[in-house]
C-alpha cells in the first residue's frame, strides 16, 4: 500500500502536536522527519529532543531523514529518542555498508537516500541490505522547492532492479510532492510519498492528505 508521509519541516512549530493530530486524523502511519546540520546541506532544522517530545504524544512511525555529514556517531541517539526508521545520504557515507548495518543493528529499519545529482548505479552493492531507497527530488536542505522532472526516471530505475533482483525495499521520494504529481510518482514505482509544504501550507492538512491518499490508490491500481 502507498503512504503518504507529511513532512514536519513544513509544520508550525509553535503548534507541532496539534499538526501532528491533524495528518493522524486523516489516517496517516508515518511522519516524515528532516535533520539537517548546517554542514551537509545549508540549513538547521531540528534534533534528539524535539523527536523524543513527539514521540511521547504519538504512535506514528517515524521516518527520519537525516541530512547531516558522519551519521554514524548519532544513529544510537536518532533511535533511543523514537526514530523507527533512519536514512543517510550516500554522499556522507564513505563505509554505507557498515552505516546501514549500524542502522539495522540498533533496531530501525535501514533507508539510503540519493540526490538529484547522484546516480541509482552508486546503490547497486547496497540494495540488498537497504529496507528502503530515498530519491531525492529536490536538492535537500529547505522546503517548498520545485518539484526535478528528471528524478522520476530514478525511481522507475530502482523500481527495475527491485524486480530483476527479487528485492524488496520500499521507494520513498521526497520534495516538492502534492496532490499535482503524487500520481505520477506512484505509477513510477514510489510507495512512500513525502510532502511537507503542499500538506502543511494548505488551508486543511487533514483535507488535502485525504486528497493525496484518494490519488495515490487511484494509481496503484493502474500500476497493478
Ligand atoms: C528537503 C526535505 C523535505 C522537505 C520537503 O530537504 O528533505 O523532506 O520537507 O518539503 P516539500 O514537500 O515542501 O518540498
Ligand atoms: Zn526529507
Amino acid at each position: 500500500m502507498v503512504e503518504i508521509l507529511p513532512s514536519i519541516l513544513a509544520a508550525d512549530f509553535a503548534r507541532l502536536g496539534e499538526q501532528i493530530a491533524s495528518v493522524e486524523r486523516a489516517g496517516v502511519s508515518m511522519l516524515h522527519i528532516d535533520v539537517m546540520d548546517g554542514h551537509f546541506v545549508p540549513n538547521i532544522s531540528l534534533g534528539p529532543p524535539v523527536i523524543r517530545s513527539i514521540r511521547s504524544i504519538c504512535r506514528l512511525t517515524f521516518d527520519v531523514h537525516l541530512m547531516i555529514t558522519d551519521p554514524d556517531r548519532y544513529i544510537a541517539t536518532f533511535v533511543e529518542s523514537g526514530a523507527d526508521q533512519i536514512s543517510v545520504h550516500q554522499e556522507v557515507c564513505p563505509h554505507l555498508d557498515r552505516t546501514l548495518r549500524l542502522i539495522k543493528a540498533e533496531g530501525a529499519l535501514a533507508g539510503v537516500v540519493i540526490n538529484p545529482s547522484t546516480p541509482v548505479s552508486t546503490l547497486d552493492e547496497v540494495l540488498e541490505l537497504a529496507d528502503y531507497v530515498l530519491v531525492m527530488s529536490v536538492n535537500p536542505g529547505f522546503g517548498a522547492q520545485r518539484f526535478i522532472p528528471r528524478t522520476m526516471r530514478k525511481l522507475m530505475e530502482l523500481d527495475q532492479r527491485r524486480r530483476e533482483r527479487g528485492l524488496s525495499f520500499k521507494l520513498e521520494m521526497d520534495g516538492g510532492l502534492g496532490p499535482d504529481n503524487v500520481a505520477d510518482v506512484v505509477r513510477a514505482g514510489c510507495d512512500w510519498v513525502v510532502a511537507g509544504s503542499s500538506i502543511f501550507q494548505s488551508d486543511d492538512p487533514e483535507t488535502t492528505v485525504k486528497k493525496m491518499q484518494q490519488l495515490a490508490r487511484e494509481a496503484t491500481a493502474i500500476r497493478a
